[in-house]
C-alpha cells in the first residue's frame, strides 16, 4: 500500500514513523518532507500548499491514502479536490476546516451546539471592540479572527494592552486580512490540555490527552511559540473527563458540523482549558497538533493506519476498536533555532549523539547540508532551516524517567544558538509529588 504524507514538520515525521510501525511494508511518500522523514520515505519536492502538484503526485504514484499534516492545504480545499477526483484522503473539507480557520465560525457553532467555551463577541470596528473589552474588564483576550499562524492572540492583562492589540489588529493591519475582524473574549483560568479525536463525520475515537508548553522559556515564561514540548499521558485525563469531552464537546461539535452540511472527517483537535467550572474549549484545530503528536504517537499501541483508512475511504468508525496505549509516559522536548520565535537564523550545522533505545528524534526545520546528497539512513549532515528544528521524544515507564531521557538526549544534540526547555512535564511532575498516582492511569 502507498501512503502520501503532506507536510514537513516533526508532526509529519512522527506520523510517517507510526504508520510504518503499523505496517512496515508500507511505501511512504512525503511532500515535501524533510531529511528525517527522508530516512523512512521518499521525499518529493512539492510544497504542501501546491494542491495541483500534490494531486498530480497522488495520481501518478497511484497513492492509496493521502494524509494532510498542516492546516493551510485543508483551508485551501485539498480534501474537496481529492474527493472530486475519487482519491482517499485523511482530513476535513474546506467547509469543515473552518472550525479552525475561522474563529468566528467556531464560536458561533459552539454557541449553537452548547459546547462550553468563553463568551466572545466579534468586531470590525475599533470602537465596538473597545466597548466590549471594557465591559469584560482585564484580563481580556483579543484574537484576530482568521488564520494568523498561531500568533493572533493577545492575553491583555491591562486595558491599555487590550486597546493596543485592538487598534493594531483593526487599524494597523498587523495580521493582514486575518486581523480585519477581532474577537474580544472572556479570559479563562486553568490548565490547558489537548485532546485529539479521529472523526468519520459522525463518530469519534479519542486519543489520550497531551499537554503542550507554548512559552519559550522554563517556568512558562517568555514569548509564545508554536510549542516547545509536550508530554502524555496527563493525570487530569480521567474517565469522567473523557466522557465529558466526548459527549459534551466532540460529539456535539460533530453533530453541529453535520447539520451545517460540513461533516468533519479527519483529526479534530480540541484545545481545552480545565476551569473551576469544568473543561471549556479554547480552540479547535482541524489537524494534528505539533508537538503533541510527537508525544502521543510513540505511546499509541493500536493502529493509526486503520482508523485513518476507514475515515479516508468514507467508512464508519462504528464497530472499530477504541485506541490502545502503552502503559508508559512520553516526553517531547523541542529544539529551536537561534532567534526563534522571532527572526530565525538558518544554516547552523547540527551534530547528533548515538541513537538511544526509547528516544525518537523527529525532524522539522532541518535540511541537508549538501543539497545534492540523497536522504539515507543514517542521515547525512544536516543544518538548521526553520524555527523549530527537531523534537526529541523519550518513552519510559514513568514521566520522570521519560522527562530525564528526553532532556538529556536533547541536551546532547548540538547546533549554534540552540534553544530548549528543560522542564517539559513540570506540571504533571509537581502533581506526582503532591499525590503519587497508583500506576493505573489509563483504567
Ligand atoms: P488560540 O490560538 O485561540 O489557541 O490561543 C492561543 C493561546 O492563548 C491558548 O493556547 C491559550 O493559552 C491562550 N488563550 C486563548 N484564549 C484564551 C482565553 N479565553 N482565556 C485564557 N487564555 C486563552
Ligand atoms: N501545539 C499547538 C498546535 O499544534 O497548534
Amino acid at each position: 500500500m502507498k501512503v502520501l504524507i503532506v507536510g514537513s514538520g516533526g508532526r509529519e515525521h512522527a506520523i510517517a514513523w507510526k504508520l510504518l510501525q503499523d505496517d512496515p511494508t508500507l511505501d511512504v511518500l512525503a511532500a515535501p518532507g524533510n531529511p528525517g522523514i527522508g530516512t523512512l520515505a521518499r521525499c518529493v519536492p512539492i510544497q504542501a500548499d501546491d494542491l495541483r502538484g500534490i494531486l498530480a503526485l497522488a495520481r501518478e504514484e497511484a497513492v492509496d491514502l493521502t494524509v494532510i499534516g498542516p492546516e493551510a492545504p485543508l483551508d485551501a480545499g485539498i480534501v474537496d479536490l481529492f474527493r472530486t477526483n475519487h482519491l482517499a484522503i485523511f482530513g476535513p473539507t474546506r467547509g469543515a476546516a473552518r472550525i479552525e480557520t475561522s474563529k468566528r465560525f467556531a464560536k458561533e457553532l459552539m454557541a449553537h451546539a452548547g459546547v462550553p467555551t468563553a463568551h466572545a463577541s466579534h468586531h470590525t470596528s475599533v470602537d465596538t471592540a473597545l466597548g466590549a473589552a471594557h465591559a469584560l474588564g482585564a484580563p481580556v483576550v483579543i484574537k484576530a479572527s482568521g488564520l494568523a499562524a498561531g500568533k493572533g492572540v493577545v492575553i491583555a492583562s491591562t486595558m491599555a494592552e487590550a486597546e493596543r492589540a485592538i487598534t493594531e489588529m483593526l487599524d494597523g493591519g498587523i495580521f493582514g486580512a486575518a486581523g480585519s475582524e477581532v474577537l474580544v473574549e472572556e479570559f479563562m483560568e486553568g490548565e490547558e490540555v489537548s485532546i485529539f479525536a479521529i472523526c468519520d463525520g459522525q463518530h469519534s475515537r479519542l486519543m489520550i490527552a497531551a499537554q503542550d508548553h507554548k512559552r519559550l522559556e522554563d517556568g512558562d515564561i517568555g514569548p509564545n511559540t508554536g510549542g516547545m514540548g509536550a508530554y502524555a499521558p496527563v493525570s487530569l485525563d480521567t474517565p469522567a473527563f473523557r466522557e465529558f469531552v466526548k459527549v459534551r464537546i466532540i460529539d456535539r461539535i460533530l453533530a453541529a458540523l453535520r447539520e451545517e452540511g460540513h461533516p468533519f472527517t479527519g483529526l479534530l483537535y480540541a484545545g481545552l482549558m480545565l476551569t473551576a467550572g469544568g473543561p471549556m474549549v479554547v480552540e479547535f484545530n482541524c489537524r494534528f497538533g505539533d508537538p503533541e503528536t510527537q508525544a502521543l504517537l510513540p505511546l499509541m499501541a493500536s493502529s493509526l493506519l486503520q482508523p485513518m483508512l476507514t475515515v479516508a475511504r468514507g467508512e464508519t468508525l462504528v464497530g472499530t476498536p477504541e485506541f490502545d496505549w502503552l502503559p508508559d509516559s512520553c516526553v517531547t522536548t523541542v529544539l529551536a533555532a537561534a532567534g526563534y520565535p522571532a527572526a530565525v537564523r538558518k544554516g547552523d550545522p547540527i551534530t547528533f549523539p548515538e541513537p538511544q533505545e526509547g528516544v525518537y528524534v523527529f525532524h522539522a526545520g532541518t535540511r541537508l547540508a549538501d543539497d545534492s546528497a540523497k536522504p539515507t539512513t543514517p542521515i547525512p549532515a544536516v543544518v538548521t532551516s526553520g524555527g523549530r528544528v527537531l523534537s526529541v521524544s523519550a518513552v519510559a515507564p514513568t514521566l520522570h524517567a521519560a522527562a530525564t531521557m528526553s532532556r538529556h538526549y536533547a541536551g546532547r544534540i548540538s547546533f549554534a544558538g540552540k534553544q530548549m526547555r528543560h522542564d517539559i512535564g513540570w506540571r504533571e511532575l509537581f502533581r506526582e509529588i503532591e499525590a503519587p498516582h497508583d500506576g493505573n492511569r489509563h483504567a
